[in-house]
């Protein structure tokens, strides 16, 4: 895909959008107490180059294209939101926008809306990178929208805790991995984070949060003159979901979550200590996987006789990491360190979101293991695992949920007591370590007020997808948004993985389009089979093959897709 074009078109969009509105109108909603602010679409088309503007039937905004991707047309458009969609008057005339890209279905007349999740992640980018896909799983029957959540990448204000990105390269990096020994800075460092995110984002800090969001979708509704809410949402936007569905059960007419976060840990624990219970359990699968499948597909299982013995030799070697980093020269503009925190978390967590690259990194412990830390130097060693240049992650998080001096004790060794325990449930729980902080400095004012609560009755029940074992969202928390939906029910892909999305599937592609088209859920929980293996004899290009074999040909084309995307979902070790 090309990103400069992406962001490119959305500036331009977004200028002539803004150059051009005089006026604000006014229209009310369904619900009486939503109000939506619209610019721009009576926009009047005059100059020769307009003819790329778009209009369909019953939209108050005008699309215009914004790239082709391989022969897949995008449209672009944007909304503005009042900052504060729970009280207008509040808002005055300040606002969010929300830039909307939209791939169309020949077949369609309804918007497929979609959230990829982070929080912070980038609707567009999703879009760009994955809507191809996503269309071939979902059909020709709707139109597939995603958006830049208020504050996220394009949306205006953006979410930031720096004035700008040189600024942030040089100040937001703390070390916190190392629990006990980063302490002492990453509580310095966070009081100075929380003051910068403060100072930085004004006012409109306080209305990042999800509850916004979620109503902000209804402005996107509005605007395409569609009442029904169709979404899916991975993972953080399953929390998305969930909160939409709690706040506007009477319009949420399709939605689907997938890959689950709990709802009620995530605004009303202090810890989300739920997150990480099985994080551990795909490790043990890449190992189990990786013996199952013999020396000939996985290198490293010549390593050791049995899945214990692997993990023993494998932990063993990456232990020593941690006292002795390894140097590794590749020329003299390509060097330098491959320590435990690289291998552990850009290696090793990252693989458990996605199973499609186990091969290549048992490929590339086998040969780190031997002696050669060429490849995993070069995958693992300089990537960033984020490369968001702004801070909705944050503002989102610890607006939702309990952060504050109310809430946490501020003095470090108190602090320390409280949160050493939440270390013990996953060999990679030092990943949450630094939010922690955050949370016990962040002293902006909570404006949302919304409270998950169960048995809530949608207009049409809820599907909800898990993988069996998925590193960040576990399926009890699936279980947790089938208590609080009345009537959903959950289907769980047999495998490891994050969100349903990082196996491919069939079988739960077929569930999605019977849910999306018909309004059909199965009437038992459900288990779907995964149509691969772990393990892959890569070949030169260091590539996968597709897996498994298809007469039919619509499901031999979502089996494809389904690889590509397993292949290629990014989730920046987010949610
Ligand atoms: C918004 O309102 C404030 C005060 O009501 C005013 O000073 C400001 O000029 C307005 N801004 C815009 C862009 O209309
Ligand atoms: C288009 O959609 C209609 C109704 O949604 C359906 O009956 C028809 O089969 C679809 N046509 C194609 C070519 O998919
Ligand atoms: C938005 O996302 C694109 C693609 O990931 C990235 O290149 C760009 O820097 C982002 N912009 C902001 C302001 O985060
Ligand atoms: C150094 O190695 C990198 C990675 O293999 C390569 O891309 C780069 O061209 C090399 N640079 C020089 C000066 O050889
Ligand atoms: C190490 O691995 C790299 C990449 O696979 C390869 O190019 C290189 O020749 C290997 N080095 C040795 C000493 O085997
Ligand atoms: C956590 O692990 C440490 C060291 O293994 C142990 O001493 C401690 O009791 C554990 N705490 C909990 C709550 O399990
Ligand atoms: C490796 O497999 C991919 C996917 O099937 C294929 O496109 C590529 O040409 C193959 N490369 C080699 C060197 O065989």
């Amino acid at each position: 895909m090309d990103e400069k074009h992406m962001i490119g078109g959305l500036a331009w969009n977004q200028q002539r959008t803004n150059s051009r509105s005089k006026l604000w109108i006014i229209i009310p909603s369904i619900l009486s107490f939503l109000y939506i602010l619209f610019r721009g679409w009576w926009s009047i088309l005059p100059s020769t180059n307009e003819t790329s503007f778009l209009k369909f039937n019953r939209e108050r905004i005008n699309w215009e294209p914004c790239g082709d991707f391989e022969a897949s047309p995008l449209e672009c458009s944007s909304i503005h939101v009042p900052m504060d969609q729970f009280d207008l008057q509040n808002s005055g005339n300040r606002t969010f926008t929300i830039p909307l890209v939209r791939m169309r279905g020949s077949n369609a007349t309804q918007n497929l809306l979609l959230n990829p999740g982070g929080p912070g992640a980038s609707g567009f980018q999703f879009l760009y990178n994955r809507g191809k896909q996503l269309k071939a799983v979902v059909g020709e029957g709707y139109h597939l929208l995603s958006f830049d959540p208020r504050g996220v990448n394009s949306s205006t204000p953006t979410a930031s805790c720096y004035p700008d990105d040189r600024t942030r390269q040089k100040l937001a990096h703390v070390r916190s991995l190392d629990v006990l020994g980063d302490s002492p800075e990453v509580y310095a460092w966070a009081q100075n984070f929380f003051r910068a995110c403060s100072d930085t984002m004004g006012e409109h800090a306080m209305y990042l949060n999800t509850p916004q969001t979620a109503a902000d979708m209804n402005s996107i509704l509005d605007a395409l003159g569609q009442e029904d809410m169709i979404y899916w949402g991975f993972s953080y936007g399953s929390l998305l979901g969930q909160t939409y569905a709690g706040l506007f059960p009477e319009r949420s007419k399709r939605v689907i979550i997938d890959g689950v976060v709990n709802q009620f840990e995530w605004y009303e624990g202090l810890f989300e200590a739920q997150s990480l219970i099985d994080t551990d359990t795909v490790l043990d699968g890449f190992f189990e996987e990786c013996i199952n499948a013999g020396a000939d597909t996985c290198t490293l299982a010549s390593l050791a006789t049995s899945k214990e013995k692997l993990r023993n030799t494998v932990l063993s070697y990456i232990h020593m990491l941690q006292q002795q980093p390894i140097g590794v020269y590749i020329n003299n503009s390509v060097y330098g360190l491959l320590d435990y925190e690289k291998v552990w978390y850009n290696g090793f967590l990252e693989a458990l979101y996605k199973p499609s690259i186990w091969s290549t990194l048992a490929d590339n412990m086998y040969k780190l293991i031997q002696g050669n830390a060429t490849n995993a130097f070069l995958e693992y060693a300089n990537k960033e695992i984020r490369d968001w240049r702004h801070e909705a992650n944050e503002f989102i998080t610890l607006n939702d949920g309990i952060s504050g001096p109310e809430h946490w004790p501020q003095d470090r060794q108190t602090f320390l007591e409280n949160i050493t325990p939440l270390f013990n449930h996953s060999l990679f729980s030092p990943v949450q370590s630094k939010i922690y902080y955050m949370r016990q400095h962040w002293n902006i004012p909570k404006t949302h007020s919304y409270v998950p609560r169960k048995g809530v009755k949608t207009t049409h029940p809820m599907l909800i997808l898990s993988t069996t074992y998925d590193p960040v969202c576990p399926l009890i928390a699936a279980w947790s948004a089938n208590e609080a939906f009345e009537g959903s029910q959950v289907i769980e892909v047999k495998g490891y993985g994050h969100c349903s999305v990082a196996l491919p599937s069939v079988c739960v592609a077929k569930y999605v389009r019977e849910f999306l088209y018909g309004g059909k859920l199965p009437d038992t929980y459900t288990q779907c089979e995964v149509d691969s293996s772990y393990f892959h004899r890569l070949n030169k290009s260091r590539q996968l093959p597709a897996y498994k074999h298809f007469e039919d040909a619509e499901e031999a084309r979502i089996h494809l897709a389904q690889v590509l995307l397993a292949r290629n979902w990014d989730f920046a070790l987010g949610k």
